[in-house]
């Protein structure tokens, strides 16, 4: 929304939440504080906020002036009930159209921005129409719009989109929404298909990239069995331009909030559907990732002579990917879980995630002191959390990892000391010029 207000100067854009605190974070003065971390974003709010973007919480009487709504709360995997650990939890989509209903005045264009599973559009289309009491002045079209953007470059996703795709069935409407993209977006790149197809489209989507992911991590897992090099075969099948290079990065699996809750859905739906074999076909991605993540974990343990109980170890990143503060699903979790599970003290290090954020996700508290019970501690540097480390493990690919002093962390680790690299940042020659064993994702020569 604060790229749409950036490069749409003549539409008033308002962003509502209900919570006044996260609604005061994005209106504070300090900008580099807002409660996203995404590069560039600080500039964009800089320039739009004050004049054509509004944070409030003033939901209802925003939601009456707008011409437009985007609905864009989170759908997580559902915990509990019908569906749990697949299906989409779409309390928060209903709430939204329930208070859009009751809300809006005049003609309202209600879009869907968050990734929906197959269908929604009618379930909100039938609360929207519920609300449309004879001889009421108040209409609705229902849109799908979803946002391909990837954390770490989202505004320049946004800013030079690969296409914008606008589902739905008045014309007008999608006139209406193309006409706000193309104040920056080429003609060409804004795609206009069905309500349901760009519902599905967006699903996937997510499903083939995930899909690559899994595919390369399967690769790398018999490159090491084999002597061959994953970044070597990489190379080789992505120079074919009917393949392509791009999402051939072998690591320890994918992270991030959208691609194993958009498959589990993609997963649920086929069942729904009655296409087990099709539903069975997809969820394997997620199998082979979840697989990739323990493999990295029972890895670390047999290097380190079967135990890891009491011993230091150094984490390097906890993010889900470089350049954002989001840990959500995030690989480092059920690695770093399954090693405190074996004993082990995780000394974590992250330039952007605090350790509230960390003992939330391993779901205990730090403590400094090692327990054989395993624990855990942030450390506020790199130096910091190899002291007298183990091995060292690198799990997010900070560009801080890339170009370590690998001599001088050498020295404060405890020998025999190994380095496990699950994103194949380090140079494999200055990690054993400094004495130090080396795994490497996909590595076979190692
Ligand atoms: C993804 C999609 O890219 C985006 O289009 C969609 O809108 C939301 O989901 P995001 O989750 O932000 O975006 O990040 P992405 O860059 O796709 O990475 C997802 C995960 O895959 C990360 O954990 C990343 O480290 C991993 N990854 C990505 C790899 O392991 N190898 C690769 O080659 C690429």
């Amino acid at each position: 929304m604060a790229v749409i207000a950036d490069r749409c100067p003549q539409v008033q854009v308002t962003v509502v939440d209900l919570n006044q605190a996260r609604i005061d974070a994005w209106n504070a003065d300090d900008l580099s504080r807002l409660p996203v971390y995404e590069p560039g974003l600080d500039a964009v709010v800089a320039r739009a906020r004050g004049r054509n973007l509004t944070f409030s919480t003033e939901v209802e009487a925003s939601i009456a002036a707008a011409d437009m709504v985007f609905i864009s709360v989170n759908t997580p995997t559902k915990t509990k009930g019908l569906g749990a650990g697949q299906a989409s939890d779409l309390r928060w989509v209903e709430a939204c159209a329930r208070t859009v209903a009751e809300a809006a005045t005049g003609h309202t264009i209600v879009v869907e921005k968050s990734t929906l599973p197959v269908r929604t559009a009618a379930a909100i289309q039938t609360i929207l129409s519920a609300a449309q009491d004879a001889g009421s002045e108040r209409s609705f079209s229902v849109l799908s719009n979803p946002e391909f953007l990837a954390e770490g470059t989202a505004i320049a996703d946004l800013e030079a989109p690969d296409r914008v795709l606008i589902g739905g069935d008045d014309p007008e409407a999608i006139n209406a929404l193309a006409g706000i993209y193309g104040n920056w977006v080429a003609t060409e790149r804004i795609l206009r298909t069905n309500l349901w197809s760009s519902e599905l489209s967006k699903l996937t989507a997510n499903a083939f990239l995930a899909q690559r992911i899994s595919s390369i991590n399967s690769i790398a897992a018999f490159c090491e069995a084999s002597g061959a090099d994953v970044r070597e075969v990489a190379r080789a099948i992505g120079t074919d331009s009917r393949i392509g290079s791009k999402f051939l990065s072998a690591g320890p699996g994918f992270g991030g909030s959208c691609f194993q809750k958009d498959i589990l859905n993609l997963v649920y739906l086929c069942r729904h559907f009655g296409l087990p074999e099709v539903a069975d076909y997809w969820e394997s991605v997620v199998r082979l990732n979840t697989w990739q993540q323990h493999r990295i974990a029972r890895l670390v343990v047999e290097k380190l002579f079967g135990t890891v109980t009491g011993k230091r170890l150094a984490v390097l990143g906890f993010a889900f990917k470089a350049n954002t503060n989001d840990t959500r699903e995030a690989p480092a979790i059920r690695v770093c879980a399954d090693l405190l599970e074996e004993g082990a003290h995780l000394q974590i290090h992250d330039p952007k995630v605090d350790a509230a954020q960390m003992a939330r996700d391993l779901k205990r508290d730090a403590s400094e002191v090692a327990d054989s019970n395993g624990s855990w501690c942030r450390s506020e540097s790199i130096e910091a959390s190899v002291a007298g480390a183990d091995a060292v493990l690198i799990m997010t690919e900070w560009g801080q990892y890339r170009t370590l002093d690998w001599d001088a962390l050498a020295s404060r680790m405890r020998r025999p000391a190994w380095v496990f690299d699950a994103r194949a940042v380090t140079d494999s020659q200055q990690v054993r010029a400094a004495g130090l064993n080396l795994w490497k994702v996909g590595d076979g020569e190692g």
